[in-house]
């Protein structure tokens, strides 16, 4: 664990998009037992989730470390800017909302809420970084773009579906291995708030449009479901159309400092994506059922586990359990290495 958090939560988006970490350089990366992932053979099957890797020297300094599934952070048709500071805050998951907290526990992983306001970079610049990520990654490894479509006032579902498949046909033309669909993003048709994987029927047409329109594999990346049965009936409309599930997101909650204020300041800002260890328990039960499902022969599409993965026993915990990868995001940033002790393990165990 390094004292220094990867991704300075101190500093704004764009400081941090100019500043990939300086990682420390590994000679030789531990050789385990490899992975699969469609039509890819990896080097191993953990990955970093959608968020960190925010341009290619991200991704560069991430596939150097032994991280083998990269997962380009999510990308629109338009440049959106962050929001202002503070923008991600260690939290304790408590139970009416997640309290800010200073207490960083040294040596373990924390808990984090994130309200960047899922921002990007012009397309012209994206699509020609893209292409550099695809670039520096290495044999074994793969490049996910993950890509989410902006609702326009006045227009409609169509247009937000074209817009997806817009984004979804130049991150391939950048060269992405595959495309993650965005879906646990507010849903802008309906009045009661809710995500768009929360709207069955604008996530299949979404999905079913960005699958005509583009080759390769397309996942889609899910959130928390109110129940399991939300979770049953969605995950069968979707898989005729999709290559896999990424899941979850994080735990929409609200945030409030410890006096019991807004924890980010501005409108709409009230509820965050909370993320990073506590949420561990409700992200590995949900992906449990979506593995009983696959086991029962509902579908048969691949399952990468994502969310409060911040050991290496966790991950291989939810690799035993039968997912097809396990993706690593707060954990990517407070703990870079995780990687290597994956490997290393891996490569005691069939040695
Ligand atoms: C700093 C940060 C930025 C993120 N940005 C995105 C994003 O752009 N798109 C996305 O789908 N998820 C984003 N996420 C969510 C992660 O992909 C992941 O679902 C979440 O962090 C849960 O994994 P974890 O518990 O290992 O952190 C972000 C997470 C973090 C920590």
């Amino acid at each position: 664990m390094i004292r220094q958090a990867a991704w300075r939560l101190d500093r704004s988006y764009q400081w941090n998009y100019g500043h990939a970490p300086a990682l420390p350089r590994v000679r030789r990366l531990p050789v385990g037992p490899g992975g699969r992932l469609f039509d890819h053979a990896l080097n191993s099957p953990l990955g970093i989730a959608s968020g960190p890797l925010l341009n290619s020297k991200w991704v560069e300094a991430y596939a150097r470390l032994g991280y083998d599934i990269l997962t380009y952070a999510t990308v629109r048709s338009a440049y959106r800017p962050a929001r202002s500071l503070p923008n991600i805050r260690c939290v304790e998951n408590k139970e009416l909302a997640a309290v800010v907290t200073r207490r960083l526990r040294p040596g373990v992983c924390p808990t984090l809420a994130v309200s960047l306001g899922e921002p990007s970079t012009e397309p012209d610049v994206w699509r020609k970084d893209v292409r550099r990520a695809k670039e520096r990654i290495g044999p074994g490894q793969m490049l996910i773009v993950s890509v989410t479509g902006t609702p326009e006032p006045g227009r409609d579902a169509e247009a937000l579906i074209a817009d997806y498949a817009r984004c979804a046909a130049w991150a391939v033309e950048s060269g992405a291995d595959a495309v993650e669909l965005h879906l646990a993003t507010p849903d802008p048709f309906t009045e009661k708030p809710q995500m768009i994987y929360e709207n069955v029927l604008l996530a299949a047409q979404i999905l079913y449009r960005v699958r005509t329109t583009v080759a390769p594999p397309v996942l889609v990346k899910l959130g928390v479901f109110r129940n399991p049965r939300a979770l049953h009936e969605t995950a069968t409309k979707l898989a005729p159309w999709t290559n896999g599930f990424v899941l979850v997101h994080g735990v929409h909650r609200r945030v409030v400092d410890e006096r019991g204020n807004p924890a980010f300041e501005g409108s709409g800002r009230e509820y965050a994506n909370v993320v990073g260890a506590d949420i561990f328990p409700i992200a590995s039960r949900q992906m449990e059922e979506m593995l009983a499902w696959r086991r029962a022969g509902a579908w048969d599409r691949a399952l990468l586990a994502v969310g409060g993965i911040s050991t290496v026993e966790r991950a291989q915990y939810l690799l035993r359990e039968g997912v097809d990868a396990a993706l690593v995001g707060t954990a990517a940033l407070f703990d870079p290495l995780l990687a290597i002790r994956f490997r290393q393990i891996r490569a005691a165990a069939v040695a």
